[in-house]
């Protein structure tokens, strides 16, 4: 099948190129000329594993098609996909704006019937805003002839696996009650419903709803167990234990229950937001929702306050070593990630930052470059160097298992606050290294 898809970001393009994967060709639009330039050599501009083999495949074989140009976007085929930013307004609210431009775009340059799906999280009600966007520019045309429908489906992949996400999906949900529609999502999708129907249909509104409300829900989780941890913290009771002790029961399960610093990324902090101005906007106080993003602003300090408590508050002139800037490991996303919290809050306090990540260094030399309390190192050894302690962000597998005496031979003070719990307490103790981390029986925390 042809396929269009507008904006060429994180999902678009993990979504064009598991399409062209399984055989449909799709032609890939994105207003940045740079972006464009860059994927038409085979680059991907961001770092996501397995991505960019596909693209290189995939674009040789000319199932995949770069371009700046709209007008070749909408005539390729009668199946555009939105799949465009829908960053925070200040209020919290879902900017629609980009997803408003495409639907205006493919009305504008249409000259067939036309299925716009939108793959974008946006707020319940915006499938029905696109579609009068649509009509009214068709009106303004005089190309009322013209038909079109426009469906939800919204994407789930996981930043870090993505690739494996897109390809085996959990779930794909479709919002529309067109039978037309339905039925060459059914055609488009079939290789991922080869094991078992992995299809959920429903109708817009509650397709919209379902992607905030995982989102939220997965938030949540993460919120709810850092409010424990700090609990165990203060009780002497061990985060560990319980994490084990409650995620054998099947209704909890293991998943999304690990406690640490906080969470980030471009998804989760936008969407609970948004998810709570939907609520207001329709006369509800979604107080369940705030907490989790209140506990979550806390939590990213949570470090500080021990590194602060440990140093007097005497931070000034002082030097820390930083592994992991990402906002998780197997990304260069550093959008919301706490170790930019903690970052820019020792930068405040007056001390330097030398910092070390295997996949982020780029985006953090675009972010603070300019910087000169911030030192990027080209290895996480080099970033220990005559530091004061030792910070851990990022869960960053190349972090589990370090050399213990490097880190004892390279710091100032052999002192590690991890805010990810990667080690056992009892090993640091035994290793001489003074080790904090969240809701853990350590000798620091007693
Ligand atoms: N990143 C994730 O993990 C993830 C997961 C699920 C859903 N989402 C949602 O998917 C949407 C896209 O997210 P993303 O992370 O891919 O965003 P992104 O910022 O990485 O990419 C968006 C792209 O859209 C392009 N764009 C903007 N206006 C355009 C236009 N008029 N025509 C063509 N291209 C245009 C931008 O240049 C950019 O390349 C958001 O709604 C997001 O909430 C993201």
């Amino acid at each position: 099948m042809k396929v269009t898809v507008f904006g060429i970001g994180y999902v678009g393009l993990v979504h064009a190129a598991v399409l062209a994967t399984a055989g449909h060709q799709v032609c890939c639009v994105d207003t940045n000329e740079e972006k464009i330039a860059r994927l038409k050599q085979g680059q991907v501009p961001f770092y996501e594993p397995g991505l960019e083999p596909l693209v290189r495949d995939n674009l040789a074989e000319g199932r995949l098609i770069f371009t700046t140009d709209a007008a070749e976007g909408v005539a390729f085929s009668n199946l555009q996909f939105i799949a465009v930013g829908t960053p925070s307004c200040t209020d919290g609210s879902a900017d629609l704006r980009y997803v408003l431009d495409v639907a205006s775009t493919i009305a504008n340059l249409m000259e067939q019937h036309q299925i716009v799906i939108c793959r974008s999280t946006v707020p319940v009600g915006t499938n029905e805003q696109v579609a009068h966007r649509m009509e009214q520019i068709l009106f303004e045309r005089n190309r009322r002839d013209l038909t079109f429908d426009v469906a939800s489906n919204p994407e789930f992949l996981k930043q870090g696996s993505a690739v494996a996400d897109a390809s085996k999906p959990d779930r794909i949900i479709v919002g529309t009650r067109n039978a037309h529609t339905l039925e060459v999502l059914r055609d488009l999708y079939a290789f991922s419903n080869r094991n078992h129907e992995k299809m959920i249909v429903m109708d817009v509104r509650s397709a919209e709803l379902t992607k905030y409300a995982a989102n939220s829900m997965l938030a949540t989780k993460i919120s709810f167990m850092n409010e424990m941890a700090n609990l165990a913290e203060k009780l002497g009771a061990d985060i560990e234990a319980v994490r084990k002790g409650i995620g054998s029961d099947q209704r909890i399960g293991y998943d999304f229950i690990y406690p640490g610093i906080g969470y980030g990324g471009s998804c989760f902090p936008k969407d609970v937001q948004a998810l709570i101005q939907i609520a207001e906007s329709c006369g509800l106080d979604a107080k369940v929702l705030k907490a989790i993003t209140q506990r979550n602003q806390e939590q990213k300090r949570f470090m500080l306050d021990k590194i602060s408590a440990y140093f007097d508050g005497k931070l000034k002139g002082r030097t820390f070593a930083l592994w992991g800037l990402s906002f998780k490991p197997n990304t260069d996303d550093m959008r919301e990630a706490p170790s930019r919290v903690l970052m820019e809050a020792l930068w405040e306090a007056g001390a330097i930052v030398q910092a070390y990540d295997p996949q982020a260094m780029e985006e953090a030399q675009r972010l603070y470059g300019h910087r000169e309390d911030l030192v990027l190192c080209g290895t996480k050894e080099t970033a220990l160097r005559d530091a004061d302690a030792l910070i851990i962000c990022t869960e960053w597998k190349a972090f589990h298992a370090p050399d213990f005496d490097l880190i004892l031979n390279k710091l100032k003070t052999p002192v590690l606050f991890d805010g990810r719990n990667l080690f056992e307490p009892e090993k640091m103790r035994r290793e001489g290294i003074t080790y904090y981390c969240v809701g853990r029986l350590t000798e620091s925390a007693q």
